[in-house]
């Protein structure tokens, strides 16, 4: 517990709109009235905000009509004055031309809905990708009591009487479908049984493993993480969020005090224990900086190097997150970590993560293994460097096939999306299994937004022949859903003239994931010859958000925050008059 002193009402941040004797606090009293709220509803309370990611596009988040009237409900029991403020909804599956391209715009939302009302703590409702990120990094760089709410993930999809996992079967049976070894009606079979209630993707995604690391970070309530969006468990851990929040504020519990360097530690190991999503190497550098703790992807691959593989969930094993649950969960898997997590970290209830955790036992074996029986002994991530990708690069080798950890194979070239989608499947194109795919403009500044692009396509031709895995190289990122030997986030991107950009057909490329290297087997002299023969190409967008995103988001390692958002100078509280 803090030893703080608890806050007392005229020390509340609404105070100065609700609370004081002039003209400005009569506007907003009245205007409180206006809504049908009375003195009793706000006078001494704190005003707690709750950060809604809904909207009638996101299909994860369907269920925050109802969970956010849950919310209110725990944070009008505990005395607070619920305050709900919608935010945009990053729907990783409808928004184009990547959710990537605004977790900025809702980070930086946030932080101004928390800014510019008068709240005291906040409670954040995401779980869809970039939501939890987004939503975390916002409320970072706020500093105001916050606790996160997971979406929680949707059930098992199901059909012909197989369990279907979210994006990873999408993939798998698409790539059968182009084979020829399944039907166009079984195709349908499975649009209909892969997605069935309301939640995120229920494979080791981008929002599962966002969730968990939240979770482990310390900003949830014990086990949050890990409930199934459609359990009524969820909808009581919704209420018990919007309680907690209002003792946090009286205890004055801030972010800062939670994230720090370790809690970030434990996110990383946490993440790396499940086989989570690469693109969480992105968000965790993103936060740990708007945190204003330094964090390199050189400690990512030190902590997966320390840390056992132990959640059997797919795409890097067997299970899905309905199974992880039942197999005793989050706290389990935590708990089983055992001292590879600091475990005197503070987290949202005022407790230590290892307080939190203790006495949580794995229900299912084989969906969380015991470390006695890890998966694998290391974690699922390696960061890559050599001539190919000097600032870094990342691959999840627990999702490739083991034949590819070691390979050096020909490069086949593509300039941009639009001609990989033209060429890939051309009966033409010199391409083996042996080949490596690269491709370029799909980076931070050249997607633009870093979009999912990285699990490029297996040519057909190959695909017929019974090929599944390549070697596949960008810029891009990849979906937390897919799988095989994808290396990701090359930086610096080819966009900005990194050596990826210099790349051409036939040239070898050198992939070594034991020895952490990736190099592009070309002469000093000949690269140097290319990059003074390369042209940058011209920028996306002229005005707009578009233009504001190009001319401030930051590479891949440093976490493609914008630079003026990173931590710096703190933002004055607005004046009231
Ligand atoms: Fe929302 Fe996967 S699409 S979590
Ligand atoms: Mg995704």
């Amino acid at each position: 517990m803090s030893s703080k002193a608890r806050k007392k009402p005229e020390e509340l941040r609404s105070h100065r709109w609700f609370g004081v004797d002039d003209l400005r606090s009569f506007g907003h009293r009245s205007r409180a009235k206006q809504m049908g709220y009375a003195k009793e509803d706000w006078a001494g309370k704190p005003v707690i905000a709750i950060v809604n990611t809904w909207n009638d596009i996101n299909p994860c988040h369907s269920h925050f009509k109802v969970r956010v009237e849950e919310v209110k409900r725990g944070i009008w029991q505990a005395g607070g004055f619920p305050m709900e403020l919608p935010a945009i909804s990053l729907s990783e599956p409808f928004q184009k031309p990547t959710t990537m391209l605004y977790r900025n715009l809702l980070a930086m939302e946030t932080e101004e809905l928390l800014r510019g009302y008068p709240a005291d703590g906040v409670v954040l409702m995401g779980g869809c990708d970039k939501t939890t990120p987004a939503l975390i990094m916002g409320a970072l760089s706020m500093n105001l009591p916050a606790i996160f709410m997971p979406a929680g993930p949707m059930l098992r999809g199901y059909w012909n009487g197989t369990v279907l996992g979210s994006g990873s079967d999408s993939w798998k049976y698409w790539a059968e479908l182009r084979a020829g070894n399944i039907t166009q009606e079984d195709w349908e079979g499975v649009e209909d049984g892969i997605a069935r209630t309301p939640g995120t993707c229920m494979t080791m995604g981008t929002a599962a493993t966002m969730m968990c690391a939240a979770e482990a970070m310390g900003l949830t309530l014990p086990g949050s993480a890990s409930i199934p969006a459609a359990d009524s468990n969820h909808a009581r851990m919704a209420t018990a969020t919007g309680r907690r929040i209002v003792e946090m504020v009286w205890e004055d519990l801030k972010p800062s005090e939670i994230v720090t360097e370790k809690a970030i530690e434990n996110a990383i190991a946490t993440v790396v224990s499940m086989g989570g999503s690469t693109n969480s190497v992105v968000h965790l550098v993103a936060m740990a900086r708007r945190a204003g703790i330094p964090l390199d992807l050189d400690r990512f691959d030190a902590i997966s190097r320390r840390t056992p593989f132990l959640a059997n969930i797919r795409p890097s094993g067997k299970y899905i997150m309905e199974d992880f649950y039942y197999a005793g969960g989050i706290r389990a898997l935590l708990e089983e970590l055992g001292d590879g997590l600091h475990r005197d970290c503070m987290t949202v209830n005022g407790r230590t993560l290892g307080d939190n955790v203790a006495g949580a036992r794995i229900i299912q074996d084989d969906v969380i293994r015991p470390r006695a029986n890890a998966l694998s002994k290391e974690g699922g991530l390696a960061v890559l460097r050599g001539s190919l990708a000097p600032d870094g690069a990342v691959i999840k080798h627990s999702a490739a096939d083991p034949k590819f950890w070691k390979h050096t194979g020909p490069a086949v070239v593509f300039k941009d999306y639009n001609d990989m989608a033209r060429r890939i499947d051309d009966v033409n194109l010199d391409v083996t299994e042996n080949s490596v795919l690269v491709l370029q403009s799909a980076g931070p500044k050249g997607g633009p937004g870093m979009p999912e692009w990285g699990m490029l396509p297996i040519p057909q031709k190959l695909l017929k022949q019974g090929v599944r895995d390549m070697v596949r190289i960008s810029d891009a990122r990849m979906s937390g859903t897919s799988y095989g030997t994808c290396v990701l986030h090359v930086a610096p991107e080819s966009h900005v003239g990194g050596p990826l950009a210099l790349v051409q057909d036939g040239d070898l490329i050198e992939l070594d994931v034991a020895g952490r290297k990736l190099n592009l087997l070309v002469s000093e002299d000949e690269l140097a010859k290319r990059k003074a023969a390369w042209t940058p190409p011209k920028p996306h967008y002229q005005r707009g958000y578009g233009a504001i995103f190009q001319n401030h988001i930051t590479q891949a390692d440093k976490g493609c925050d914008f630079d003026i958002l990173e931590a710096g100078e703190p933002t004055p509280e607005p004046e009231i008059h």
